[in-house]
């Protein structure tokens, strides 16, 4: 058997659903070939036969560069687009979607057998400018339709999802990062997820961040609570990305590996997505190496561009390959790790992390006193060809409401997909939508949204709205 088509197993073999397969058929091409381990000389096919992939970032307008795809092809088996899936690229006018620069690079990547990672879907930047002068409503609905829109023309080709990236704040305070997707509600993740999972069950669906690698640190410890809070609410969440971005200010932290292994023990998966470390400090990338390797469900990492002269911070000279395309010591280290990994057995053998503190979700009142003086409830509509958001919210009277039930009557046609903050009846003709633990108590005159989707046409549903 040829390397190339060794190579070509291993890269096809490192997909999710396929590790197992993928470690026990490299093993056992290694065997027949040479009788004993042999170490393979590239990253993906190092990393496949530890059941992991090995990635890089990749710019669609690089493709055509022969000596960038002559290293791309011959050591990465995930891609993950640089610019080319995020919204200004993607939906660069509302409701005018363009994938041409994404389709190139999962073509590429298909045919070459790689995996694809989508980055991202729901981000305060680089969004387009129509969104950034949008809030409210308007903005749910329109970033709902966007994590639609696009999770749906991807689907089955992309692995794995950053759904949602960098909305956490810098600093000590474990917050929300502000942004005008933050102001439309904190709900605004999950929302994003649940429109995400809808749009393509089989895609696994990440959180990624930066600065989120020290363990100790109050941003990593928020995105813990987020996602061991989601975990609890049963909110689609697969994986975590951390996206490692190292240099002097932000170093490669000793306690990565806790790190890891404490999201891993959250039961998601724990993804390296972009790579890169000031002046490509060749133990640091070993021990990046070492500590994923140590932790069973941290089953890939992505380096942020392949040779210097491609990185976003170019100055920094943090990846693998020189600007000529050499290896660099870094390289050397990163594939001797990943050789001499060893296929960690579950459990993994980390130090179970210290747990941080967590807020109990507050329990509904066991018989809540009957309310008096009713609520409203209004919707707002988001619609495409084939498909709608509703956004519902619902008002309390002058009594407030302990519980609140909506209900409405969907056009002939329409069918309920996915719902949020609410629990509904039935998914199509008379639905009553009722509210779920946190937010049936509304205090007199505010509100409360909750939302859904729909395939078919929305239009004419008229709510009404009875408290309790
Ligand atoms: C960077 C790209 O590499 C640049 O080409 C672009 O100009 C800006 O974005 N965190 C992320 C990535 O999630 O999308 C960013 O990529 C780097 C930081």
């Amino acid at each position: 058997m040829t390397q190339q088509l060794r190579r070509r197993k291993a890269r096809i073999a490192a997909t999710w659903s396929g590790i197992l397969a993928g470690v026990a058929a490299a093993a056992a091409m290694t065997t027949v070939m040479a009788g004993s381990a042999v170490a393979a000389t590239t990253l993906g096919a190092s990393a496949a036969e530890r059941g992991r992939y090995f990635g890089t970032a990749v710019a669609a307008n690089k493709l055509s560069d022969s000596a960038y795809t002559t290293i791309l092809n011959r050591e990465f088996n995930s891609v993950t687009p640089e610019n080319e899936m995020k919204i200004d690229a993607t939906e660069p006018n509302q409701n005018q979607f363009n994938y041409a620069n994404a389709d190139r690079i999962v073509q590429h990547a298909r045919s070459q057998g790689m995996q694809v990672r989508g980055h991202t879907l729901a981000w305060h930047s680089q969004q387009p400018g129509w969104m950034q002068n949008m809030s409210g409503t308007a903005l749910r609905n329109a970033m709902l339709n966007h994590v639609t829109q696009v999770a749906t023309h991807f689907r089955g080709q992309v692995v794995a999802w950053d759904v949602v990236n960098e909305a956490f704040a810098d600093g000590s305070t474990g917050a929300r990062r502000d942004s005008n997707l933050q102001r439309t509600g904190d709900d605004w993740i999950e929302a994003a997820f649940r429109a995400a999972r809808a749009a393509d069950p089989n895609a696994k669906l990440c959180y990624n961040d930066y600065n989120t690698d020290d363990w100790t640190h109050a941003k990593t410890q928020a995105v813990y609570r987020m996602v061991q809070d989601f975990k609890q609410r049963g909110v689609p969440i697969d994986c975590v990305g951390l996206q490692s971005h190292m240099n002097n200010q932000s170093p490669y932290p000793s306690n990565y590996r806790t790190t890891l292994s404490s999201f891993a023990a959250l039961g998601v998966d724990v993804q390296i997505t972009e790579l890169d470390i000031e002046g490509a400090n060749a133990t640091w990338y070993r021990n990046v190496v070492n500590d994923c390797l140590a932790v069973a469900r941290c089953n890939g990492i992505t380096v942020w561009g392949i040779r210097d002269s491609d990185s976003w911070r170019a100055s920094q000279t943090p990846l693998l390959f020189d600007n000529n395309g050499n290896k660099k010591p870094a390289y050397d280290a990163v594939l001797q790790a990943l050789n001499n990994g060893v296929t960690p057995t579950t459990p993994p053998t980390t130090t179970p992390p210290t747990t941080p503190p967590t807020t109990p979700p507050t329990t509904p009142p066991t018989t809540p006193p009957p309310g008096t003086g009713g609520c409203t409830a209004t919707v707002s509509l988001n619609s495409w060809t084939g498909g709608f958001v509703a956004t519902v919210r619902v008002t309390a009277g002058a009594s407030g409401t302990n519980g609140w039930r909506v209900t409405m009557t969907l056009p002939s046609g329409a069918t309920i997909t996915n719902a949020w903050n609410t629990t509904r009846s039935a998914n199509s003709g008379t639905v009553n939508f009722t509210n779920v633990s946190y937010n049936g108590r509304i205090a007199a005159g505010q509100s409360t949204e909750f939302g859904f989707q729909g395939t078919g046409v929305g239009t004419g549903m008229t709510p009404t709205c009875t408290a309790s």
